[in-house]
């Protein structure tokens, strides 16, 4: 494959020739270079995305290559900001360190095969998981600078996730963003996915669909300020790691208080997607009657996509698998909507 490599740091360069040689043809370019890298292949950029020079730079180079679909960043400094500006330039996957290049080309590679095959469909992200992503990185971002984010963010986000829906169901939905997307970022779309997919399951008016999808895209907004070690651990976390990150929901709940249009209702469910109706959950441990409905969809929600999310050390769980876990949390879920989920969960 082809693999036009775009750095801002001259060194860099013989290291990746090294490692992808022969089985890919790298063809690098500086940052700055007027230099054309045609189109086909994967665009792969590793530069500082702190500097915000280079940052325009990688927006002219873009530019000209509208044409490439896929946007492989390697973010080498583990920073919040960094992933979420890559994501914000358009980046369709990010790796951590040159040890995950190959095996993510490889990844892509593979994807590219499948979609020449006749009967396959398209083989790169589509359009609103793209935009999707974005919107995801522009409020992690401003959240990362310590500005206010734009609910209209969310608002976009939200919109693109129910047309994908609507359009090509849930199951393509959860297939095609475990596919393009890691971490927090797919983590939440799957969240808004599932939650919306519910929401058309059990016959919620559009109104009511638009307002489950909202609080599901921002359930999880205040992970922007839990270290990305944290976060992006392979593995389960110590006990210290595991308080820090337990403290999202009233980080998020923090962020959002302030924000002139936001509603008590997604407050609510950003504070208390981790309570159980047992009064296990956290950060309040409120228990059934104080747990409002959304909650409820939104935990359930949450539960599922946490489960069958793709990480790169672990093999997506099968819904079955999924579904039989939510099922057994005896006491903590309401098992009627645990029911009703069935047909979202196992959704061919
Ligand atoms: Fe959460
Ligand atoms: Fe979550």
């Amino acid at each position: 494959m082809r693999v036009c490599y775009l750095t801002d740091e001259p060194s860099k360069i013989p290291a990746i020739r090294a490692m992808l040689e022969p089985h890919h043809l790298v063809v690098p370019r500086l940052l700055g270079d007027k230099a054309s890298f045609g189109s086909d292949g994967v665009l792969m950029v590793d530069a500082d995305l702190r500097v915000m020079a280079r940052v325009e730079q990688i927006k002219v180079t873009l530019s000209e290559l509208r044409a490439v679909t896929e946007k492989l960043f390697v973010v080498q400094k583990h920073l919040h900001h960094m992933v979420a500006q890559a994501y914000a330039l358009g980046a369709t996957s990010i790796v951590r360190s040159n040890r995950e290049i190959g095996p993510k080309l490889a990844q892509i590679e593979a994807a590219a095969k499948a979609s020449a095959a006749p009967e396959a469909n398209s083989g790169t992200a589509r359009p609103e998981i793209v935009d999707c992503a974005r919107a995801f990185a522009t409020m992690f971002s401003a959240i990362n600078h310590d500005q206010s984010i734009d609910l209209s963010d969310a608002e976009r986000a939200t919109a693109r996730v129910i047309a994908g829906i609507e359009r090509d169901g849930l199951g393509a939905w959860l297939d095609d963003v475990r596919r393009y997307h890691e971490g927090t970022f797919q983590h939440c779309m799957l969240v808004t996915g599932i939650a919306v997919g519910f929401a058309i399951e059990i016959g919620f008016t559009d109104f009511d669909i638009k307002r489950l999808g909202m609080a599901a895209t921002l359930h999880d907004i205040g992970k922007a300020r839990i270290p990305l070690s944290i976060l992006d651990k392979p593995g389960r976390l110590d006990p210290k790691e595991n308080e820090i990150m337990r403290q999202h929901p009233a980080i998020g709940h923090e962020l959002l208080k302030a924000l002139p249009d936001i509603s008590q209702e997604i407050l609510d469910g950003v504070r208390h997607h981790h309570e159980y109706l047992d009064g296990t959950g956290y950060p309040d441990g409120l228990s059934a009657g104080k747990i409002s409905d959304l909650v409820r969809l939104l935990t359930i929600s949450d539960i599922f996509a946490a489960l069958i999310e793709s990480r790169p050390y672990r093999p997506p769980m099968p819904r079955q698998d999924a579904y039989k876990i939510l099922s057994d949390m005896d006491g903590k879920l309401e098992t009627p909507l645990v029911k009703a989920f069935r047909n979202v969960a196992l959704v061919a």
